[in-house]
C-alpha cells in the first residue's frame, strides 16, 4: 500500500547559533531541508507533509513547487508533537508513515525503502539505527538481540548507557496506529518534551513488533545540530559529486580544494585547477580548462574555452578558443565569441565581443557590442551610465581603441576606426577614420634649466 511522508522541520536549531531557521541552512547551494525532502519524495509517496515552526514563512518558501502540505507547529515541544501536527493532514489515510527530520540531508531513498519494508514484514514500526565512534548527542539504542526495547535521549541516559554506540538515525516508519499511540506520549523528562522515540515503548506495550534497520555506513544518517557538522555533511556530498566527476572523466587537481555545486555540468576532460569554485547552472565543455581559485556562477564554457587563474564569472558565456583572466571579472550578459580574449582586470558585463576581439589590460566594457577583430587597449572604458541611464557603446569591426580612452555612451566607432589614445570620444568615429579628443602635446624648450635658476 502507498504511504506518505512526514519530515520534521519546525525547531529553530539553537546549536547553529544563527538567525536563519536550520534547515535553510546551505549545502552546496541549496536549503538542507530540500536533501531529505528529495530522498523522501523518491520513494514515491502518496502523501507529503512537513512540519514547520520557526521561520516557518521563510521555509516555506522555499518549499514552493514541491508536492507536499505544510502543517503548523507553534510552540517546538519536542519531535512526538511535531509529529502529532500531521495528523489532520493525513486523516482517512491507513497507510505506513514515514517519519524523517529535516536535519538529516545524506539520507538515501533505498534506506527509506528499508523501514517501509520492515512494516511489510509485520513491525508495527521500524526505525534507523547506525553505530557511531562518539555517539554523543544521539539518542542510545537498547536492544535485546534483534528486538528494540527503548531508546534513551543523551539527557537521561546513565554513564552506562552513555557508553552505547548504536544509535537513533532519526527516520522512521510507522503503521496506522502512530496517532493514536502518539496521545500517550509523556513530557516527564529532563527536557519536558514530547520524545517521539517514546513510541518504541508504546509500541511493545500494545504487543507491536519494533525492529530497527541497522545502517552499514554511518555517515549517511549524520545529523546536523551544529555548524561543524553542516561542514562535515558538505564535505561528504562534495566528495560524492568530485568523485562521480572523476569517474565521468573529469580531471582535478588537489579535488579536496575544489567546489562545486550539484547544479553544475562538466564533460570528460575538463581540467580543475586547485581552489576552483562552480556554482548554479554553470556548464563546462569537453577539453575546457578551469585555471586555479576561478569562481564560475552560471557560466558556460563551450569546448576548447579557457578560464586562466584567479578569474571571477557571473553568467558569462564563452565560445570556443576564448579565453578570460587571469583576473578578469564577467558579468552578466558577458559573451566572448570564438577568439576573443579578455586580459586581467578587465571587466566585461552585458556586452557581446566578437569573433576574435582583445582587450588585453585594465579596461571596462559594459553594455556594449564590439565588432570582429576590434583591440581594445589598456584601460579603455566604456562610460555606460549618466547617472540616471545606462547606454549602449559600439565599436566596429577592426576598430582599434587607444588605451585609456573613454568612450562616452551612447557612441558608436566605426569600422576599422581608430581611436586615439586618451581620448575622450563623446560622437561618432565614422569608419576608417582617426578620432582623437585629447589636449595638442605642447613642448617648451628650455623649461627645466630655467626654473632650477629662478628657484
Ligand atoms: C533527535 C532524536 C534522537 C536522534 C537524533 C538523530 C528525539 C527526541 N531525539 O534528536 O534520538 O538520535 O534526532 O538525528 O527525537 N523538531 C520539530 N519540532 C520540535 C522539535 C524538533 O519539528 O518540537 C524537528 C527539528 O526541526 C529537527 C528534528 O525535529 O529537524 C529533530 O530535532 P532535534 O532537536 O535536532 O533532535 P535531536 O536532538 O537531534
Ligand atoms: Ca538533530
Amino acid at each position: 500500500m502507498a504511504h506518505a511522508v512526514v519530515i520534521l522541520a519546525a525547531g529553530l536549531g539553537t546549536r547553529m547559533k544563527s538567525r536563519l531557521p536550520k534547515v535553510l541552512h546551505p549545502l552546496l547551494g541549496r536549503p538542507m531541508l530540500l536533501y531529505s525532502l528529495e530522498a523522501a519524495l523518491a520513494t514515491r509517496p502518496e502523501k507529503g507533509v512537513v512540519v514547520l515552526g520557526h521561520g516557518r514563512e521563510e521555509v516555506e518558501k522555499a518549499l514552493l513547487g514541491y508536492p507536499v502540505e505544510v502543517a503548523h507547529q507553534e510552540a517546538q515541544l519536542g519531535t512526538a508533537h511535531a509529529l502529532s501536527m500531521a495528523e489532520p493532514f493525513l486523516q482517512g489515510f491507513s497507510g505506513p508513515i514515514l517519519v524523517l527530520q529535516g536535519d538529516t540531508p545524506l539520507l538515501r531513498p533505498r534506506t527509506l525503502l528499508r523501514l517501509l519494508e520492515a512494516l511489510k514484514a509485520g513491525a508495527g514500526m521500524a526505525l534507523l539505527t547506525m553505530e557511531l565512534p562518539d555517539p554523543t548527542g544521539y539518542g542510545r539504542i537498547l536492544r535485546q538481540g534483534e528486538e528494540v526495547l527503548a531508546n534513551v535521549e543523551e539527557k537521561e541516559a546513565s554513564e552506562e548507557v552513555r557508553r552505547i554506540r548504536e544509535v537513533n538515525a532519526g527516520a522512521y516508519a510507522f503503521d496506522q496506529e502512530v496517532f493514536r499511540l502518539l496521545k500517550e506520549v509523556k513530557n516527564d523528562n529532563q527536557s519536558g518534551e514530547y520524545y517521539l522515540p517514546d513510541l518504541i515503548a508504546l509500541y511493545r506495550k500494545a504487543g507491536r513488533k519494533v525492529v530497527a534497520i541497522r545502517l552499514e555506513d554511518p555517515k549517511e544518517a549524520l545529523g546536523v545540530n551544529t555548524r561543524a557538522q553542516l561542514a562535515q555533511v558538505e564535505e561528504i556530498l562534495l566528495e560524492r559529486l568530485r568523485r562521480g566527476w572523476m569517474e565521468a572523466g573529469v580531471r582535478m587537481i588537489l579535488p579536496e580544494t575544489i567546489y562545486l555545486e550539484p547544479t553544475v555540468e562538466l564533460a570528460p576532460d575538463v581540467t580543475l585547477w586547485p581552489g576552483v569554485v562552480l556554482r548554479g547552472q554553470t556548464r563546462i565543455g569537453e577539453g575546457c580548462e578551469v585555471g586555479a581559485y576561478a569562481v564560475l556562477e552560471d557560466t558556460v564554457l563551450e569546448p576548447g574555452a579557457r578560464v586562466l587563474p584567479h578569474t571571477v564569472a557571473q553568467g558569462a558565456h564563452l565560445e570556443a578558443g576564448s579565453d578570460a583572466g587571469p583576473f578578469a571579472r564577467l558579468r552578466p550578459g558577458a559573451v566572448l565569441k570564438e577568439g576573443a580574449h579578455v586580459g586581467n582586470f578587465v571587466e566585461v558585463k552585458n556586452a557581446v565581443l566578437h569573433p576574435g576581439v582583445k582587450a588585453g589590460h585594465l579596461a571596462y566594457l559594459g553594455d556594449a557590442e564590439v565588432g570582429r577583430g576590434a583591440n581594445i587597449g589598456a584601460g579603455v572604458i566604456t562610460a555606460n551610465y549618466d547617472g540616471k541611464q545606462k547606454h549602449k557603446t559600439e565599436v566596429g569591426e577592426e576598430a582599434f581603441i587607444g588605451s585609456n580612452s573613454v568612450l562616452v555612451a551612447p557612441v558608436r566607432i566605426g569600422r576599422r576606426a581608430i581611436v586615439g589614445a586618451g581620448s575622450v570620444i563623446t560622437h561618432e568615429v565614422p569608419e576608417e577614420a582617426l578620432g582623437i579628443a585629447r589636449a595638442r602635446q605642447r613642448n617648451i624648450l628650455g623649461y627645466r634649466s630655467r626654473k632650477d635658476e629662478t628657484a
